[in-house]
């Protein structure tokens, strides 16, 4: 349903006045197959949230392709790529000033009937009636922007969902309805989702787990194969060149 074909994102890097290149995501090959959990994980910086931006067209592809429903999408924007089915939840929501989430619902749905709406709202862990016409600004507290755009997500009832850290900041409360939510139980189809998160929650209902580590997919698979690999990387891969390491003679 969705095929990488050796993706790569890549930045010009200067360092000392010599100028290179890096590799963000390092000719990545996966296929995702249609309804099913999968569930992207790895260090800070690895290059998750890059590779869920590439395939929604929010950042440029460098080289590879990206094949959705068998057809290449590539070179589509993100409207196009929403239109197709594909639906984003930012790691570090947008804030609208003067923006209801009221009307910020209506866009992403065409709904405008007030049960529909509070139905939607409801499934995420937020009181429709007090938030329904709150404006989405800088009041807003961290967790409540996220269960507003996980809402907004969900709305759009997608064949496609992206969740960059969907927990964050989210309450103990929500997280565990949140999980049985993003498994599609209000889905009117089939959804494919991809969940970035750190969180075991996450890990445990996956059908198949990713970890992402320095751009490449080091492990895919079930959470049981998966265990060894979360516990072996070795995330500060300074330790030894910097000078900061404690255990050093
Ligand atoms: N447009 C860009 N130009 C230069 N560097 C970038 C760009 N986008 C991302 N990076 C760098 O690429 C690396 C991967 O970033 P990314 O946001 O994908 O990490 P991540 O795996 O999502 O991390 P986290 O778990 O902290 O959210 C980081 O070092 C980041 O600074
Ligand atoms: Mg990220």
């Amino acid at each position: 349903m969705l095929e990488l074909k050796n993706l790569y994102f890549t930045v010009p890097i200067s360092d000392n006045g010599n100028s290179g290149e890096r590799n963000i995501i390092d000719g990545i090959n996966f296929t995702f197959e249609q309804g099913k959990f999968y569930t992207v994980t790895g260090p800070n910086g690895s290059g998750k949230t890059t590779l869920a931006k590439l395939i929604m067209g929010i950042n440029p592809i460098s080289r590879g392709a990206v094949y959705y429903e068998g057809r290449d999408i590539s070179s589509l924007t993100i409207t196009e790529r929403a239109k197709a089915g594909i639906a984003y939840s930012f790691q570090q929501p947008a804030r609208f000033k003067g923006i209801t989430f009221r009307d910020l619902l209506t866009m992403a749905t065409g709904i405008e009937d007030e049960k529909q709406l509070m139905d939607i709202i409801f499934h995420v862990g937020i009181c429709p009636m007090s938030f329904l016409d709150k404006e989405v600004d800088a009041k807003l507290s961290g967790g409540e922007i996220k269960k507003i755009e996980l809402a907004l997500t969900i709305a759009a009832n997608p064949k496609l969902a992206i969740y960059d850290e969907p927990d964050t900041g989210i309450d103990l409360w929500t997280i565990g309805p949140m999980v049985h939510l993003l498994k599609k139980e209000i889905s009117r189809h089939p959804t494919t989702t991809i969940v970035v998160s750190h969180n075991r929650v996450f890990l445990e209902a996956a059908d198949v787990v990713l970890i992402i580590d320095k751009g490449k997919i080091a492990f895919s698979g079930d959470l049981t194969d998966a265990l060894p690999f979360l516990t072996d990387l070795n995330v500060c891969t300074y330790r030894d060149s910097c000078g900061g390491n404690p255990d050093a003679e």
